[in-house]
């Protein structure tokens, strides 16, 4: 191991290698996309726009937008073979299993985009576009609901919707997802998006990448979070149980989800914004439940931790409200991240470097053999 580097667990605060797609200000709370703030984006741009943005660097002009809209609308189906693997699952089957499954085979249905370099961005904008079919498809057989129509005039965030619901959303809903994507859709080295990292520097495809990437999203410490702030709040129930309860895991050293972040020393901006949302979506729904909740748990764990909201507090209430089953938060995650993982994939192919750290060997080096019969 290098003389005089030492250990930091979790890599936590480890430069490992530069980059021009996202950067985060823990101190100050500041989210930039490619130099634009997330709040301007958040306020201006629509999903098709920041992933535009991520992918290729700058914002598009009106006719690219209109073009990549027109190709992410074309590139929604599915191969056939695909869907009957979907039909095969079982119908129980964990949805980030399925979603990483689906990934998977769809490289092996279509060996054409997997090729590692620059022409990888194909296959970025078919995984984008195809991620929200997989998941109605694999939703709607289990849910008894129709199959999934084209439905080309959707935006992709009304499509993502629509896939996962019974019917296409409103305009708030929509603009409501519209926004949740444009939040989610990347956040520097994230495990995630670094698993994505690590994987392509091997000059491994960009599928293998996103595969890698839709494992670790699925782990309750990163993405998995938003379905169990949702459990939280119905194990709180009543506004009055919310202090009781959060003081009883906290005694217990459980975790709050939707809290902490290992590089925001301050509220996430991103969950700022969907506090907004959580507030306006449930004003529509006339249910304001989740958010008296949510702002009650916030009030205790900032008192007793001192700990501020992450963007999995508010996104699931949002989701929860507009009919999006739970177990299906996490892959709408992804169906975010993906342009976040696949642009980090597409930098790395660019500036290629095998990501490679060392380990601290701590154990014994100088072990005697001992034959099987000597062993106790
Ligand atoms: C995402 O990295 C990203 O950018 C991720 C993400 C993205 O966009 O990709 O932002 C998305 O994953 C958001 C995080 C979603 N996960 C959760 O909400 C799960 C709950 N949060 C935590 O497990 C935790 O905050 C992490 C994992 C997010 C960050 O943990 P760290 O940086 O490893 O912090 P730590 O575990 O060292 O904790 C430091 C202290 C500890 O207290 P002590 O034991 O020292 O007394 O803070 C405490 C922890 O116990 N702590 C919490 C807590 N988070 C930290 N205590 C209770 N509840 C929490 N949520």
């Amino acid at each position: 191991m290098a003389q005089g580097s030492e250990v930091q667990r979790g890599l936590e605060d480890v430069v490992a290698l530069e980059s021009r797609i996202c950067f985060i200000d823990g101190k100050e709370g500041r989210l930039i996309y490619r130099g634009y703030d997330i709040r301007e984006l958040a306020a201006h741009a629509t999903f098709e726009e920041v992933a535009y943005l991520l992918w290729y660097g700058r914002l598009p002009t009106a006719s690219q937008l209109a073009e990549l809209r027109g190709r992410l609308a074309s590139l929604r189906t599915i191969p056939p073979e695909l869907a009957r693997q979907l039909d095969a699952l079982p119908a129980d089957a964990p949805p980030m299993d399925v979603l990483r499954t689906a990934v998977s085979a769809l490289a092996v249905f279509e060996p054409g985009e997997t090729s590692p370099g620059p022409s990888s961005i194909g296959g970025a904008q078919r995984l984008t576009a195809a991620l929200p079919t997989i998941l109605g498809t694999y939703h709607r057989r289990r849910a008894h609901l129709p199959p999934l129509e084209a439905r080309p005039e959707l935006s992709h965030a009304a499509y993502l919707a629509y896939a996962l619901l019974d019917r296409a959303p409103s305009e708030l809903e929509a603009r409501a997802i519209d926004v949740a994507l444009i939040l989610h859709a990347d956040h520097d080295l994230n495990a995630s998006t670094f698993a994505a990292r690590v994987t392509a520097s091997t000059l491994s495809d960009l599928y293998s990448a996103v595969t890698s990437a839709v494992g670790a999203l699925k782990g309750p410490l990163h993405g998995g979070a938003n379905e169990r702030v949702l459990d939280l709040l119905d194990e709180i129930g009543e506004l009055e149980r919310a202090d009781e309860v959060v003081r009883g895991k906290l005694a217990r050293h459980e975790r709050i989800m939707g809290f902490g972040h290992r590089v925001y020393k301050v509220e996430d901006p991103r969950a700022t914004i969907l506090r907004e949302w959580s507030r306006k979506i449930g004003e529509s729904k006339g249910d304001l439940r989740y958010y008296r909740l949510l702002q009650r748990v916030v009030e205790v764990v900032h008192r007793e931790k001192g700990l501020y909201p992450n963007i999995d507090l508010y996104s699931g209430s949002v989701y929860a409200l507009i009919g999006i089953p739970r177990d299906l938060f996490t892959p709408v995650f992804a169906a975010s991240r993906v342009v976040g993982w696949t642009a980090h994939v597409l930098e790395e192919y660019d500036d290629l470097r095998l990501i490679r750290p060392r380990s601290q060997y701590v154990g014994p080096t100088d072990l005697s053999w001992t034959p099987i019969g000597d062993r106790k």
